[in-house]
């Protein structure tokens, strides 16, 4: 398949075999991690491969609602390693200041995101599925602790990897055009971007199930794995909170941003644990 045909075909798999992932293909997906681009090729980051049952199952009861976490015959937790390149620079008689530094921490994070999807992409090609968990970063003092993660350490992305059992095949995506600006950014219009998520999403108004296949398809996902149990609260919670739109369920349901914005002093506070410290 050509690189193309694999990206546009990749979707985020939850439901995975029970098959195991070969250690020839665990090096060739960290071979690939460590050769991603990297600002000023420092490669500030580790990672923290989870494959034991033991592992898959405390990682998976720290995230909680998300069964493909303790279901993945891999996992990979992705860390901003600052730990060790302080080490090194100390040792190295100069000075390395990234835990003070918001802009040292953001090209860590890009260099971290190029690393994690070139597993995603490579994981593809060997017939692999994979999705990043991102809830993990609600969690950063927990994860720390359970993988003895040391201060300087921040672990930001987790990806599941496995045998795909099963792919989604509804997931909808933007047209194009929406997100493309030549040469100058032009702002769209109320109706155009009305326009565009309608396009995107289709119709509200149906069986809410037929609606979660693209909208909130984790929800059908964990219930292939758990028992209908996250669906008919799903489904419960689009009654209570009266949703009638797309952004609505998004922003209520599916990605509360409330209670994101309710993160914010947890998630500070277990960077300032792990030493970080340029939110001051
Ligand atoms: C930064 C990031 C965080 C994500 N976190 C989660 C997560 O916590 N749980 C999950 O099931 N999927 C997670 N996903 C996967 C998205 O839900 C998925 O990419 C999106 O629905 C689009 O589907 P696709 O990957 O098949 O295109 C995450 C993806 C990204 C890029």
């Amino acid at each position: 398949m050509s690189v193309f045909d694999l990206m546009i075909k990749r979707r985020s798999v939850r439901v995975f075999k029970d098959q195991e992932v070969q250690q020839n293909i665990i090096d060739k997906l960290l071979d690939v991690a460590n050769n991603c681009p990297s600002g000023g090729n420092i490669q500030p980051i580790s990672i923290i491969t989870v494959q034991t049952a033991e592992g898959r199952y405390h990682l998976g009861n720290l995230i909680g609602s998300q069964p493909w976490v303790r279901n993945a015959q891999l996992s990979m937790i992705f860390c901003i390693d600052f730990y060790r390149i302080k080490k090194w620079a100390t040792l190295s008689n100069t000075a390395f200041k990234g835990e003070n530094a918001l802009s040292h921490f953001l090209i860590a994070y890009a260099d971290l995101m190029c690393a994690a999807q070139n597993v995603v992409i490579t994981a593809e090609s060997f017939g692999l599925g994979s999705v990043y968990v991102g809830s993990i970063q609600g969690l950063v003092d927990e994860i720390r602790e359970y993988f003895s993660i040391p201060k300087l350490v921040l672990p930001m992305m987790l990806l599941c990897i496995g045998y795909p059992e099963s792919i989604p095949n509804t997931i909808p995506k933007l047209n194009r055009n929406i997100i493309l600006h030549k040469e100058k950014y032009i702002s769209l219009g109320d109706a155009e971007i009305q326009e565009a998520y309608e396009d995107k999403y289709g119709d509200f108004d149906e069986d809410p199930e037929k609606y979660f296949m693209k909208a909130y398809i984790e929800v059908i996902e964990a219930s292939k794995q758990q028992g209908d149990r996250w669906l008919k609260l799903a489904k419960k919670r689009l009654k209570r909170l009266k949703i009638t739109n797309h952004a609505q369920f998004l922003f209520k349901l599916r990605y509360p941003t409330d209670a994101m914005v309710s993160m914010n002093e947890k998630l500070i506070q277990s960077f300032r644990n792990a030493g970080f410290n340029f939110f001051k």
